[in-house]
């Protein structure tokens, strides 16, 4: 696998393999990989010649500087990984190299990114397009896959390509939530929690699952008042929020026939811990 470490280098090796005709699968990530990761990147293989990591735990986009702090980072174990993959290229640069300058730049998504997480994590939209379109420039890629796991993250990226990046020419791909054997959606942040806050961490997404058996016994607002009750009975678990929501606007919904596609997502707090899900409703 090469490495590269300066956005000089990566942008060159990607600019050359694109004038050899090759197409550019690209994964970013913030590393502390997991199959979540690993299975973006096997999507990736199959639809392309090279595929291109990224490695950068993001400051911009934190906005609880202890959440921050407690990342997990290990870019040796990562590499391993990656190699396992067969993986072509990783670019793992560090916060000089990413923001040499402070980045004062603003972007508006419209409602997209002032509701659900934009609403309870003031800024971490704006660090999320800010970092990514830095990467998008860098590494020109021809797809870029994102989990739906973070599902407002993949529309508010869509929207960075629309309006802000339109001669780019990227396809931008979501794939699938994978899940611990107990339900539970795969996160980095999974390795913080501890064993006690991991099994009560199932109760989200079994939580989930049912609800979705429940949508024609109940109302959306029955339905939103049995998922957080259910998920708040545990000691360990807090509801931030639990929305259901159109799945391509992310507008609340009052009643099911509003919409086809429909999505529930999920904030919760596992001690100190917050841990993000979703289910589709279809
Ligand atoms: O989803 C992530 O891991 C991050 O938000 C991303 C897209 C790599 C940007 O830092």
């Amino acid at each position: 696998m090469e490495i590269y470490k300066t956005r000089q280098e990566a942008n060159q090796r990607i600019n050359d393999l694109k004038k050899q005709g090759k197409t550019i699968g690209f994964v970013p990530t913030m590393g502390a990989l997991h199959e979540g990761h690993l299975s973006l990147i096997r999507c990736s293989k199959k639809d392309n010649d090279i595929t291109a990591v990224s490695i950068f735990v993001n400051p911009t986009q934190f906005n609880d500087p202890r959440d921050l702090e407690r990342y997990p980072r290990m870019l040796d174990k990562d590499i391993e990984k990656l190699e396992a993959e067969g993986v072509d290229i990783l670019f793992a640069p560090d916060e000089k190299e990413m923001y040499p300058e402070p980045d004062t730049r603003q972007f508006d998504f419209g409602h997209l990114d002032k509701i659900l997480e934009g609403k309870h994590r003031p800024g971490h939209f704006n660090g999320v397009a800010q970092v990514v379109s830095k990467l998008f420039e860098i590494i020109p890629a021809t797809r870029a896959y994102f989990g739906k796991k973070d599902y407002q993250q993949y529309l508010i990226i869509r929207e960075l390509v629309r309006r802000y990046m339109p001669d780019l020419d990227i396809e931008i791909i979501p794939c699938p939530i994978v899940r611990e054997k107990d339900g539970l959606a795969m996160s980095s942040r999974n390795l913080l929690l501890t064993p006690e806050q991991r099994r009560s961490a199932a109760l989200i997404s079994q939580t989930l699952f049912r609800a979705r058996e429940l949508t024609d016994l109940m109302t959306v607002d029955e339905l939103k008042q049995f998922v957080i009750d259910t998920i708040n009975q545990s000691p360990h678990l807090r509801v931030e929020y639990f929305e259901i929501a159109d799945a391509e606007t992310l507008l609340p919904i009052e009643s099911w026939d509003e919409t086809d596609r429909k999505i529930g997502l999920i904030a919760v707090y596992c001690g100190e811990i917050r841990l993000i899900d979703n289910i589709e409703f279809n």
